[in-house]
């Protein structure tokens, strides 16, 4: 009766998890709500009075697909003095989040039947977005041995007549691994020489911790005109709820990108368009941004600690995001007040019945063997959440 395609995407286990701990702690339970994928920051005040400045000066009408000409200039000058990428503001298109601009790149180039390589873990959406476009996900399994990376053999032996794309998000949610220079240039020579396009999701790609970011459309022209960079204002000026990011890619992909968004959502909101180009102009008169990478960085550091001093759960260090990603195969097959663990979906059920604290199963990231707590939560209850996985590891038998 309904659309096939819509009828099997699995709604996102992020957002209903998160949404399962608010009602429980509205319902007076005292949770600790470690799924959150936003930071527990406010809007900066000067994005904030940006934005009603935007109103006032009448930015609340449609704007151009694209965007308005005063965000999309910033954005290039943003993507020439941080991401070291040469573009125009024709190379440009805003949207309602990272989120759709993924949607958007993901439904322009796929045909029925394409196939789109996807390393795992990965973020919850993409597996749907592809399944919506009506392509066919390939994963490719990383593991913690070699800090949950891809590289050019595991491409190689995933690779068809029939890859389309290829989606490389870094830093990565959920490991927080982040790729360095050599790396990118190996996986993007290797999606030049194959014809596979790369959509690199960088939406974390401030929040990174003694490393730098690298953008792998930066690393050479031939790259950059065979990658598709997504990134957005959520994470960087905690603007979550005001649903605004961004793409830049050649001109051919961008003018079909447009016109699907042109029947969709039109534009982003013009208020938060306004309000995100004021971000970028004036963002080094603010120090509000260093302060929350520093601060994020500060739980990260205090968070892998106590794990590491307290517990046998293993855990790789993330260097970037604000997400740490914890093995519990150890518990998987034990068991805790009868309830037997077969599953991350077990564990996290148990922490969050049992314990007050909610998690992510990694399967919704598709290994089944980790958790996902986010450390975008303040320190102390950061730090409590832990103990009550320390705490069912312990007891576990
Ligand atoms: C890896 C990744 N990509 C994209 C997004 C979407 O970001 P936005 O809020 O800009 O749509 C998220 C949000 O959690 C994410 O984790």
């Amino acid at each position: 009766m309904y659309n096939i395609k819509a009828a099997e995407v699995k709604p996102s286990i992020t957002l209903e998890l998160s949404a399962k701990a608010k009602k429980l702690k509205s319902d007076g339970k005292q949770i600790i709500n470690l799924t959150v994928g936003e930071p527990n920051f406010n809007t900066p005040d000067y994005i904030v009075k940006g934005a009603l400045e935007g109103i006032e000066k009448g930015f609340t009408k449609y704007t151009q697909t694209s965007g308005i000409i005063e965000l999309k200039e910033e954005i290039v000058k943003k993507l020439k003095s941080f991401n070291n990428i040469k573009y125009n503001s024709s190379n440009i298109l805003v949207s309602t989040g990272a989120k759709q601009c993924l949607f958007n790149a993901i439904f322009s180039i796929i045909n029925d039947g394409d196939e789109v390589i996807i390393p795992s873990p990965y973020w919850v959406s993409y597996t749907e977005m592809v399944r919506l476009s009506g392509g066919k996900s390939v994963i490719v399994d990383t593991s913690k041995e070699n800090e949950f990376k891809i590289d050019v053999k595991s491409l190689d032996e995933k690779l068809t007549n029939k890859t389309k794309i290829l989606i490389l998000n870094n830093p990565n949610n959920p490991t927080g691994s982040v790729y360095n220079e050599s790396e990118l240039k190996e996986i993007g020579n290797w999606a030049v020489k194959n014809n596979v396009i790369i959509i690199a999701d960088e939406i974390y790609e401030r929040l990174t911790y003694d490393t730098k970011h690298v953008s792998i459309a930066s690393l050479s022209e031939e790259i950059k005109n065979n990658t598709i960079t997504i990134s957005g204002f959520s994470k960087t000026y905690s603007m979550t709820g005001w649903r605004l990011g961004y793409c830049a890619a050649h001109e051919d992909i961008i003018k079909i990108m447009n016109a699907v968004q042109s029947h969709t959502t039109a534009c982003a909101n013009s208020i938060a368009q306004y309000a995100g180009y004021v971000a970028l102009r004036d963002e080094s008169k603010y120090n509000g941004i260093t302060n929350m990478i520093d601060e994020f960085n500060n739980r990260r550091k205090k968070a892998i600690d106590y794990i590491s001093k307290n517990s046998n759960l293993t855990i790789n260090s993330p260097k970037g995001a604000f997400y740490i990603f914890i093995d519990i195969e150890s518990l998987i097959g034990k068991s805790f007040n009868g309830k037997i663990l077969n599953s991350s979906i077990d564990i996290s059920e148990v922490l969050l019945d049992e314990f007050n604290i909610a998690v992510v199963p990694g399967i919704g990231f598709g290994n089944d063997d980790y958790i996902r707590i986010s450390y975008a939560a303040d320190e102390e209850l950061i730090i409590e959440g832990i103990k009550r996985i320390i705490e069912l590891e312990k007891l576990a038998k």
